[in-house]
């Protein structure tokens, strides 16, 4: 009976004493510090550099960002207006295709210009550029001649200027307010190559045979609209997805 007392005794002293010790461990804070209130969500900050590096591949177009100094003007309007930034990059490929006219003979300045002309002041989501192409020519970053026209044909937005017609193929990032957009070709503009366009890939009236790399850069739609791009097009919705589900969680811990 008193051998019985005894276990009894010395299992409830062993299990008020790990329950102490499980206590103690459990909660190391002293109970004195106030409760800390859940973080704010962080001021959102898109850095382009680091974006354009693991979409695309982008390597051509942000090597020239780089070189240029043009990443500055972006990532600047990214950070510090309201307005915020639409970009319009071209993949690699696009750069590669990119004979005639060449982009070796451009200037300095001139190719700041080409590259600047690859984006808007403000940010558009691809929805708002239904509104734009009733609004004619709009200018570019690049100044109130460098103009590109968009076109909204049943929910895919077509860009047109005097030497190029392409398509936005794909969103790569659109959170206001920054938006980055792929396209299939490098825009070119022709406050910088002129007016005098190679003839678009039209019957031609005489039988005059011309290479097809003479033409300017229009799209042949459906030929780049399938092939590698389901994977970057998942990665890209991952990555705009990224910043809303941080959003989100952000809220969730606001109300926990
Ligand atoms: C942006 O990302 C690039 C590449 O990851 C990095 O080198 C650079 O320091 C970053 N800039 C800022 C302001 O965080
Ligand atoms: C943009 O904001 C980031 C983070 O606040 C900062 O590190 C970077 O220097 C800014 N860049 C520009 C060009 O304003
Ligand atoms: C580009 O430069 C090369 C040689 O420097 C020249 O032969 C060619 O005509 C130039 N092309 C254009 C479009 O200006
Ligand atoms: C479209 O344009 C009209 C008038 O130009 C404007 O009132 C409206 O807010 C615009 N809608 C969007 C989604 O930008």
């Amino acid at each position: 009976m008193a051998k019985m007392q005894l276990s009894i005794f010395i299992a409830v002293a062993f299990l008020v004493f790990s329950s102490s010790t499980n206590a103690k461990t459990a909660s190391p804070p002293a109970p004195m510090l106030p409760p800390t209130p859940a973080p704010a969500p962080a001021p959102h900050h898109v850095n382009l550099t680091e974006l354009l590096s693991v979409a695309g591949p982008f390597h051509t177009f942000l090597d020239y960002l780089l070189s240029s100094g043009v990443i500055e003007t972006l990532q600047n309007q990214a950070n510090n207006t309201e307005e915020g930034v639409t970009i319009f990059v071209p993949k690699d490929d696009a750069f590669k295709a990119q004979k005639n006219p060449p982009l070796s003979n451009l200037t300095k300045d001139q190719l700041k210009q080409l590259l600047l002309f690859h984006a808007l002041p403000h940010y558009y989501s691809l929805s708002e550029f239904k509104n734009l192409s009733q609004s004619g020519p709009v200018s570019t970053f690049a100044g109130g001649q460098y103009t590109l026209k968009f076109t909204d044909v049943s929910g895919t937005v077509r860009i047109d200027s005097l030497w190029t017609r392409t398509k936005v193929s794909s969103s790569v990032f659109s959170t206001d307010p920054v938006a980055v957009y792929q396209v299939n070709r490098v825009l070119l503009p022709e406050a910088i190559f002129g007016t005098d366009v190679p003839p678009m890939p039209a019957p031609a009236p005489a039988p005059v045979v011309s290479s097809p790399s003479d033409s300017p850069s229009a799209d042949s739609e459906g030929v780049n609209a399938n092939s590698p791009k389901s994977s970057h097009k998942n990665s890209a919705q991952t990555l705009a997805f990224a910043p809303i589900a941080m959003v989100v969680s952000g809220l969730v811990a606001l109300f926990l």
